[in-house]
């Protein structure tokens, strides 16, 4: 089956063409092309990403991207030899999310193809299909960690989903980027934060310092990043960051607490859960060496395969949207709701 796959749900524009074969437990995955624009260092004097300006940037690079994704993949621009669309439907920033859906539905209506709507939490999810050693097993459970989510999802199917756990506030990405802030580091700050803590780490054995971590004992699945990002304002505030060592020391607690977090939060699920067969991780923030070591040791202990996805895979991409668009077209084949007259509209708050 091929796919075209589409995303613009936040500040990548994307857009990959994919040739998928065999089973979806562990499918055949070919890349064709896999075309990638990331705006973040237009939205970096904001601190974030600023919606209207993504919306402008995704309409603006969608038809070059598009051209050389055809062009790469040895596709046809008149009429390509491909079986499907995949677009994010949501959730992400709504003005991003049409530009793409826009665009995919007039490619449907121009070549008379399919479209499937993706969500993009499912998305991130199925990266982990990408190259994957071992059929994906149920039940799993996924670690789902970005910009915008932080919850934990009990997977059953595909298609079936339970979210066990999530974030009472901001996400860990979200912290990530707001505390880079407070660093006066760029964003996105995830990569940015665990560069610095790793100094820190290599120059000192214990860290100086330590940060709360907050709801670690709640007795429930659920996270809170917000006291954290409190606690780590005041330490900005009474030490000095433009003291490169200081800095590191403080990027090193905080990233410490969230990969705790995030952690300690798994284990216990997986600890309460008593049957998960695989334990997946995606999103942004799983490109975190800090946590995926962290995580490799939570499936040792579990004695669970762990899955996630290789760090390039990890944040935004159009490769994860055309794999779970590969699921949804599997398990909706014949029906008519794969058909191309169907209008999608952009649902920023989709849930799984
Ligand atoms: O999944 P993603 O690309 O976009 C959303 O769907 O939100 O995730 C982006 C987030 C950003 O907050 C970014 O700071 C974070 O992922 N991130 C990281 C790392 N790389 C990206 N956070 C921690 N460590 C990283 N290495
Ligand atoms: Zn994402």
């Amino acid at each position: 089956m091929k796919i075209l796959a589409i995303e613009t749900s936040c500040d990548e524009t994307a857009v990959a063409a994919l040739d998928i074969q065999g089973n979806k437990e562990m499918p055949e995955i070919k890349v064709l092309a896999n075309e990638l624009f990331s705006q973040a260092h237009l939205h970096k004097e904001y601190g974030g990403v600023y919606p209207n300006l993504a919306k402008r940037e995704h309409l603006k690079n969608l038809p070059s991207l598009l051209s050389k994704c055809l062009k790469d993949a040895n596709l046809s621009a008149e009429k390509p030899d491909i079986d499907y669309i995949a677009v994010t439907q949501g959730p992400g920033l709504e003005p991003a999310l049409w530009t793409g859906i826009n665009f995919a539905e007039d490619l449907s209506e121009k070549w008379d193809k399919p479209l499937i709507p993706v969500n993009h939490m499912e998305g991130h999810i199925f990266s982990v299909l990408y190259e994957a050693e071992s059929p994906l097993e149920f039940p799993a459970l996924a670690l789902l960690v970005s910009g915008g989510h932080t919850e934990l999802v009990r997977v059953d199917g595909f298609g079936d989903y339970k979210i066990i756990g999530k974030t009472r506030d901001d996400a860990a990405g979200e912290a990530f980027d707001k505390v880079a802030r407070m660093l006066e580091l760029p964003y996105p700050g995830g990569p940015q934060i665990s560069t610095l803590a790793q100094t820190d780490r290599n120059e000192n054995e214990e860290s100086e310092i330590t940060f709360p971590r907050p709801m670690l004992h709640s007795g429930d699945l659920d996270f809170s990043f917000s006291g954290l990002k409190t606690a780590v304002l005041y330490k900005v505030k009474n030490l000095n960051i433009k003291n490169q060592d200081t800095k590191a020391k403080i990027a090193r607690a905080f990233e410490d607490a969230v990969v705790d977090i995030l952690t300690a939060k798994t284990d216990k699920a997986l600890e309460e859960a008593g049957d998960i067969r695989s334990l997946i991780m995606a999103g942004g923030v799983s490109a975190n060496t800090r946590l995926r070591e962290k995580m490799k040791s939570l499936s040792e202990k579990f004695e669970i395969p762990l899955k996630m996805p290789e760090k390039e895979l990890a944040t935004d991409n159009a490769i994860m949207i055309g794999i779970a668009g590969f699921i949804r077209a599997e398990k909706t084949e014949g029906e008519p709701s794969s058909s191309p007259s169907v209008p999608i509209s952009a649902q920023g708050n989709l849930s799984l």
